[in-house]
């Protein structure tokens, strides 16, 4: 009788340690201790046994039932743990999360940039709104109503009086409200346009600079601005002052770099003229320093304003502006 138990807790012992997969194992667990199971049924037939042998024969099939069902449950969690979709179960072969660190947008780095050149030469950092009023964004720096330059600008109107505004150029006449000469400051900011394609958003970035003091000149704009473009690109870059046009401004430069991907032999990207327009400056109009009441016998200045996504255009050879935009990270990742 014992040969038999021995030989039904061989077989099932051997035929658990083969099985493969959990519907194996639990046909397995049918056929020996399910409820018409081998050694289910062994037990159940024990009273048939002589009885002198029950007791040893009893006592062999209920160890030999435990121990079929602990290596039952043991092989089922053998197989499960192999198993991917187990959720309770680590996959040691799946490959590891690599955190990939954040960088500052191209063009925050750009204006830590700016920041960081004017901070050096004493300039201050101010800010101000990006919803104006007519009067700030155009009436004080001496745009009269129906002026045909308020066409240069696209203006988004919020009503009437009111507008988005298109430069920050509105920051100069806010700060020499608020404060007397000397004044040397940037302001940097977002603005707004109403014009989109390949070189112009909606929204876009300018710093704007303003120096006032007693005895400023011309020369000193030119020194400023030309520190300024040889730190941004490189000190060997060539530049020009070319006269140009604002209402705020009286005279007023333009100041251009020798274009990056040509040098100067005329290309697609400087429309062959073999320069880049990087900034709008100019003497501080006489009518805007009246609009704020600083005397003019004393004090004289200038000022400044550039495209932030212009310069890192230029600087990183990027042809689509509104690649700043789209935020994908490929992209970003590269500055
Ligand atoms: N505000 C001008 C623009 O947006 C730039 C500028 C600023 C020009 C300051 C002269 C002086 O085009």
């Amino acid at each position: 009788m014992e040969n038999i138990i021995e030989q039904i807790r061989a077989d099932a012992l051997a035929e658990i340690e083969n099985a493969s997969s959990a519907e194996e194992i639990k046909a397995l667990s049918v056929k020996y201790v399910g409820r018409k199971g081998l050694i289910t049924l062994f037990l159940r037939n024990i009273s048939s046994l002589p009885k002198e042998q029950r007791p040893s024969a009893g006592q062999e099939a209920n160890v030999t039932k435990q121990l079929v069902e602990e290596r039952i449950e043991e092989a089922l969690q053998r197989i499960e743990g192999l198993s991917l979709n187990s959720s309770d179960s680590i996959d040691v072969s799946l490959p590891g999360r690599v955190a990939i660190p954040g960088i500052l947008h191209p063009i925050s780095q750009i204006n830590q940039q700016i920041s960081n050149i004017f901070k050096r030469l004493g300039f201050d950092i101010a800010e101000g709104p990006e919803i104006e009023t007519d009067y700030y964004n155009f009436e004080a720096l001496n745009f009269p109503k129906n002026h045909p330059a308020r066409d240069m600008q696209d203006t988004f109107f919020v009503s009437d009086d009111i507008v988005l505004r298109t430069h920050t150029s509105p920051l100069q006449i806010r700060i020499m409200e608020k404060t007397h000469p000397p004044i040397r400051v940037i302001m940097p900011g977002k603005v707004y346009r109403c014009d989109s394609d390949l070189t112009h958003t909606p929204m876009f970035h300018q710093v704007e600079g303003l120096v006032v003091d007693k005895n400023i000149g011309f020369s000193d704009l030119k020194g400023v601005l030309t520190t300024l473009v040889h730190q941004i690109f490189d000190e060997e870059i060539s530049l020009r002052f070319r006269p140009s046009f604002f209402p705020f401004t009286e005279p007023s430069a333009e100041v251009d770099i020798l274009c990056v991907i040509c040098r100067g032999k005329g290309c697609r990207v400087c429309s062959q003229t073999g320069w880049l327009e990087v900034l709008g400056s100019g003497m501080v109009h006489p009518a805007v320093f009246e609009n704020v009441h600083y005397d003019t016998s004393q004090y004289s200045g200038f000022a400044f304003g550039m495209g932030v996504e212009r310069i890192a255009m230029l600087k990183y050879g990027i042809d689509d502006l509104r690649k700043f935009f789209e935020n994908d990270f490929r992209f970003l990742r590269q500055f």
